[in-house]
This record gives structure tokens, sequence and C-alpha cells, in this order.
């Protein structure tokens, strides 16, 4: 089947030059233009303070993108000259507005020949009723930081940028502020500009393949649903795990942790994926309507809670894969007495019908020993009679749907080893979607980039999402200002976290799933 073009529109990435452009979004545009998702007029406008001629850009930073970043790089031979050909490079400085109404030129020119070249048989045209023939659609992706998005949105509808002609969609990434406050007002600077529909909130967990193969999982499958809840599940157990330290973002991280660079977001997004109740329909805001629902659900935890339930970890000096890393506090950009926390572990409950009572053990760090995502729900035991009597100790099954590196899913089950000893053993029911698809799953970005061409925000965060995590997060860190300040570090690079994090599920009864399986 041929590939479904979204409407003919132009991108504009402010911050063109920078690491998530180079990084992740040529990679993602690349790849789609190679299986064909762009719209056949398509082009991009990347802005940048960099002084560059439009070759000097496609020659230094869009080839060493592509070359270093796209899972395809070998047919860059045949495929790179076209594909450059659709990007243009714009010098400006974002705070200055007379480089926006040099941008609005250069839009204008670029609809303009799209415009005419759409007079023929192959043009996408918009979706827009009643406008007629081409549309200035326009997406623009603010690959800056976030205390650029006020100045920025403000200047595109200064300068006339917005509204489009057509359909308009601006794109953020996180962080999307750092406590309730601050997020709201990014929010009342993006309102001022875009409608919520048209604010397109990255997250980019939530394109990755198996995250979204999560709901397929739950709604597709008869045997799950019906065990899908605190009759059956004895707890979930949620981990993203990374043998990475900070790298070269240690001013960012240092002012955010890992509660607020990985729990308020794509922890809470997996929660809302595992926890949701099914969607009326597939629509994007009936989904949305749910995972918010979930979120609001989650119990409030109070100081005594936080004292109790969530454990902070930094990072002493340890071994990654044989090698010695030095400790947290001497990463560059961090302070040396930072109390920064590199990893949490947490333990909540979704107080509704569904999961009353039932834990959701979360967990997250830098340099642990391996980088993982995985999603684990373990099943409650039989009653002790039969094989739970005269075996003891059988293994309760497990449904384990594997995020990353692996992308797939399992179930344990208990089965009869052959021979003459009635002895019970674990087996697996696995399925190895990148062993068997092959290791080329597409990026989370061209999901994303697609799905924003396309206009389909089910992926997104919506603000009340956004909102409801911080609200659930912020008693945390409220707590944490006013508790003694921790002993840091407390774990050495390549362990689990501290020994607190183990605690928190041994004290249940109950253990962390990679260790020792
Ligand atoms: C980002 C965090 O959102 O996610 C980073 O800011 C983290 O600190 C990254 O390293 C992890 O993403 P992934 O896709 O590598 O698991």
């Amino acid at each position: 089947m041929a590939p479904q073009r979204p409407d003919n529109c132009l991108l504009v990435i402010f911050g063109g030059t920078g690491d998530l452009a180079r990084r992740k979004l040529y990679p993602a545009l690349y790849n789609l233009f190679i299986d064909g998702f762009l719209p056949h007029t398509f082009q991009v406008v990347a802005v940048g303070r960099r002084d560059l001629t439009l070759e000097g850009f496609r020659r230094e930073i869009l080839l060493p993108s592509l070359k270093t970043f796209s899972r395809r790089a070998a047919d860059l031979a045949t495929n790179f000259t076209p594909f450059a050909a659709r990007l243009h490079y714009f010098r400006t400085d974002i705070y200055d507005p007379r480089g926006y109404t040099d941008l609005a030129t250069i839009l204008a020119e670029l609809e303009q020949e799209a415009g005419s070249r759409g007079s023929g048989a192959d043009t996408c045209r918009s979706n827009h009723q009643g406008k007629g023939a081409f549309q200035g659609n326009r997406i623009f992706y603010l690959a800056v930081a976030p205390e650029h998005f006020g100045p920025v949105v403000r200047n595109l509808k200064e300068t006339g940028l917005v509204p489009a002609q057509g359909w308009q969609r601006v794109v953020i990434e996180k962080p999307f502020g750092h406590d309730l406050p601050s997020a709201a007002e990014l929010n009342r600077q993006l309102r001022a500009v875009f409608s919520e529909e048209e604010i397109y909130r990255i997250d980019h967990y939530l394109g990755k393949e198996m995250i979204q193969n999560i709901m397929v999982i739950r709604f597709a499958n008869t045997f799950f649903e019906p065990v899908w809840n605190n009759k059956y599940v004895d707890h979930v157990q949620i981990t993203t795990a990374e043998t990475v330290g900070v790298s070269d973002r240690g001013s960012y991280y240092d002012g955010a942790g890992a509660l607020r660079d990985m729990v308020q977001n794509h922890l809470l997004q997996l929660v809302t994926l595992v926890a949701m109740e099914p969607p009326a329909s597939l629509a994007p805001g009936v989904i949305r309507d749910e995972k918010v629902k979930v979120l609001r659900s989650l119990r409030p935890l109070d100081p005594a809670a936080v004292g109790a339930n969530v454990i902070r970890g930094q990072y002493g000096a340890g071994e990654i894969e044989g090698k010695v890393v030095p400790p947290y506090r001497q990463e560059r950009e961090v302070a040396p007495d930072s109390l920064t926390e590199t990893f949490v572990a947490l333990k909540i409950f979704i107080d509704n019908f569904r999961w009353a009572g039932v834990p959701f053990y979360l967990r997250t760090g830098k340099r642990l020993p391996d980088k993982v995502t995985e999603i684990i729900l373990q099943f409650k035991s039989l009653p002790d009679i039969l094989y739970f009597k005269e075996y003891g100790e059988l293994q309760p099954n497990v449904l384990v749907i594997r995020i990353q590196p692996l992308e797939g899913v399992y179930v344990q089950l208990n089965a009869k080893r052959p021979g003459n000893d009635n002895y019970i053993i674990p087996i697996r029911l696995d399925f190895c979607q990148n062993c068997e698809v092959g290791v080329n799953s597409p990026e989370a970005y061209e999901r994303l980039l697609y799905d924003v061409m396309r206009g389909d925000a089910t992926l997104f965060t919506r603000w009340d999402e956004v909102e409801a995590a911080w609200r659930f997060v912020d008693p945390i860190t409220a707590a944490w200002s006013a508790q003694e300040p921790p002993q840091f570090p407390n774990y050495a690079a390549g362990q689990w976290g501290p020994p607190t994090a183990q605690e928190l599920l041994t004290r249940d009864g109950r253990h962390w799933w990679q260790e020792g399986e």
C-alpha cells in the first residue's frame, strides 16, 4: 500500500543547527523522505544563528547529521541530493523581529512555488474545507530552550507569520516547566498565539514502537483485558534505566534531576497507558481523556508518604561496562556539592476501581548497569492448593513489555519439566519484535513528525495531562526541600541505585524483576 502523504506544508525549525535538530529531526525527516511519507511539496526552513550559506548548512550540518544519526545512512549517495534540495537555511537572531519579517517573505515565496507546482496532478491538497487549492500550512518546531518559547511565538504573531493561510501547528519539547506554576506560565504564553489543538508537546517516549503497542496488546487481545485489574494483578513495575551519565547536559540536569527529567513525563505517561480504561474510540481526544483520568487518580503523596515511598539517589564513582566513570558531582557543569538526584524509585497507587490496592513501582536512573526500559505486570499467585501446595515457591505469572533496547513482549508461565520427577519450571512465551522484524524500527521522531503533519495529536501530551503530572510531582519536590539534605552520593555508578530502592520492594515481600531473573 502506498504511504499516506499528509497535507502540503512547510516546516520551520527554530534551533536548526542545534543538537536536537541534528541528532533527531533531520534523520527522522530523511527517513520519512525515503519511505515516501513527506508531502509532495514539503520544504523545511532551518532557522539558526550561525553564519552559514545554504551550501555550508547542507555540508556542515545536514550531511554529518544524517551520516552519524540516521538509521539508514548507506543510501545517502542516492538520496541526499533530492532530500537536501528541500531544506533551506535562514540565519537570524530569534529575538530580532526584523528576522521574522524576512522569514515571512521566504515562506510566502516557498508557498507560492509549491502552489504553482501544486497544479500538477500528484500534489496533495489541503483538507481544509472551503479554502480552495493549495493552502499555506505551517509547522513551527521550537527546538530551542523553553525560555525562548514565549518570545518566539509572540514574534510569529506580531510579524504575521501566524495565522497562516492554511493550518498552523507548533511543536515543543520538554522540559515543559519546572513545576506547575512555571508550566502554566509557559502554557499561557503559547496559548496567547496558538490554540490547544495547535500545540504538539513532544514526549518522545510516546513515539517508541512498543509504547504505541501497549494499547494494542491490551485492547486487541481477549485474554489480557479480563485480568488487567486489581483482582489478578499483584503489582506493576516500570523501569527506565540508563548507563549514561549526564554527558554535556550537566547545567540543565543539575537544575532538574531524575524526578522532573524522567518521572514527571515519560514514566507517568507509561503509567497512563498501562492503567487507562479502554477508550470509547481511537480518537486522540478520547484516548487523552482516559489518560488524564489516570493521572488525576494518582494518590497524592504527603510528606510522610514521600519519606516512606520515594527513594532518591545520586551516583558516585564506579564502573560501567568495564570502564571507570567519575561521580555525578564531577560531571561538567554540575555543582561539586550538588544535591540533585540521578536516581528515583517510587511506589504509587492509582485510587480507582480497577487499580485500588495495586502498587505501581517506578524507577529510573543514570549510570545504572543496563540501558533498559520495561514494564512488568506480576500476577497474583494461585491459592496454596494443588501445585502451589505441593511444590511451594512457584514463580508467579508475569507479563513483560520490553520497550528498549529489546522490543517485544513475553509471558512467563509455569510448566512441567520433561522427565519423571514432576519438576515445575518457569517458561516464557516470548515475542521479540526487533529480533524477528529486524532491529530497524523507525525512530520515535519519525512517527511523531509524521503525526504532526497529519494533525494526529494522540501521541502528544495535552495540557491537562502536563498539569496533572506536575500536581502529582510538585509535593514530592516540596517534601524533599523540607527534609534533611540527603547523604549523596549513595550508589556507585554501575549499581541499581541505593540499597533503599531494593528495600522499597523487599519490605512488601517483592523484588525488582531484572535482577536475578
Ligand atoms: C530525555 C531525558 O527526555 O530522555 C534524558 O531528558 C534521557 O535525560 C532521555 O537520557 C532518555 O531517552 P531514551 O529514548 O534514550 O530512553
